[in-house]
């Protein structure tokens, strides 16, 4: 890996070889989620707790201050919307060039290994990482979601991680799974794993961190589950100390029950 490349890449992933990353990237198909009505907002508060921010250009632009030093991940494939015919009918909608004026650290697509429009999707990766490669710039792909989508099956998983790794990603987002460990070990870059819909209680919140970085992920990319609680700070603290400082579940649990006594966010 060339310097420019490795250096963004540890913008990310921190020293101890882990990341918190923040997903706020929801809109770009799903509009205005809940809680994620104003981004600024929302993420203001959180951005001192995040390793890195996933969003797009139009968040970044209008919703982030320039001068927050919190390394982006843009993502920049879309082209589609929860009411449209096929969420896998996606496009690069972001240059690799816009990336660069954004000074982002990463950029991130989905791939929809499976799904009606897999080629294309998986076209998008390889083009993205091929222009990312030429100047530098790592590539997540993201092991996307959908109705016919197995993403709760480790062999599925494990498919969809090892295809993205294989074109070239530097690193890929998919979800837990029975067995995630399988999935891990068979791909060959990290792996960060993201929330999905809010559980029901933070001590499952909790468990899902805890259980993806002591079966192989590196840590997590974590939206909802994060910014749809009523403690969102004191959320991303607990999940920060899962994955960088060891704590165990319900070490971490205290610090959101502490923050629900005092009444802090
Ligand atoms: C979905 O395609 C987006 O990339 C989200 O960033 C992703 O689902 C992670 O966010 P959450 O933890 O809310 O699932």
């Amino acid at each position: 890996m060339d310097w420019g490349m490795k250096n963004r890449l540890a913008r990310i992933i921190k020293p101890d070889g882990r990341t918190v990353m923040l997903a706020a990237d929801h809109g770009y198909f799903l509009g205005p989620t809940s809680r994620l009505e104003n981004p600024r907002k929302t993420l203001e508060p959180l951005i001192p707790y995040a390793d890195a921010i996933m969003v797009t250009r139009g968040v970044v632009r209008t919703s982030i201050d320039p001068i927050s030093n919190v390394p982006i991940v843009l993502r920049v494939s879309g082209g589609n919307s929860i009411i449209g015919e096929d969420l896998s009918n996606e496009t690069i909608t972001t240059s690799v060039k816009d990336a660069f004026r954004i000074n982002a650290s990463a950029v991130a697509l989905s791939i929809y290994v499976g799904a009606k429009h897999e080629h294309q999707t998986l076209a998008n990766l390889a083009k993205l990482v091929d222009e990312g490669e030429e100047y530098g710039m790592p590539v997540l792909a993201v092991t996307a979601v959908g109705k016919e989508l197995g993403n709760q099956d480790a062999r599925y998983l494990a498919l969809a991680c090892r295809i993205a790794a294989e074109l070239g990603a530097k690193f890929v987002k998919t979800y837990y799974c029975d067995d995630f460990q399988k999935v891990a070990d068979s791909c060959p870059v990290p792996l960060v794993v993201a929330g999905g819909k809010k559980l029901e209680t933070e001590r499952d919140v909790l468990q899902l961190v805890y259980d993806s970085v002591t079966n192989g992920a590196i840590g997590v990319d974590m939206g909802r589950n994060i910014w749809q609680n009523d403690h969102p700070v004191a959320m991303i603290k607990a999940v920060r100390a899962i994955v960088h400082d060891g704590a165990r579940v319900d070490e971490a649990l205290a610090i959101v029950e502490e923050a629900k006594v005092k009444e802090e966010v």
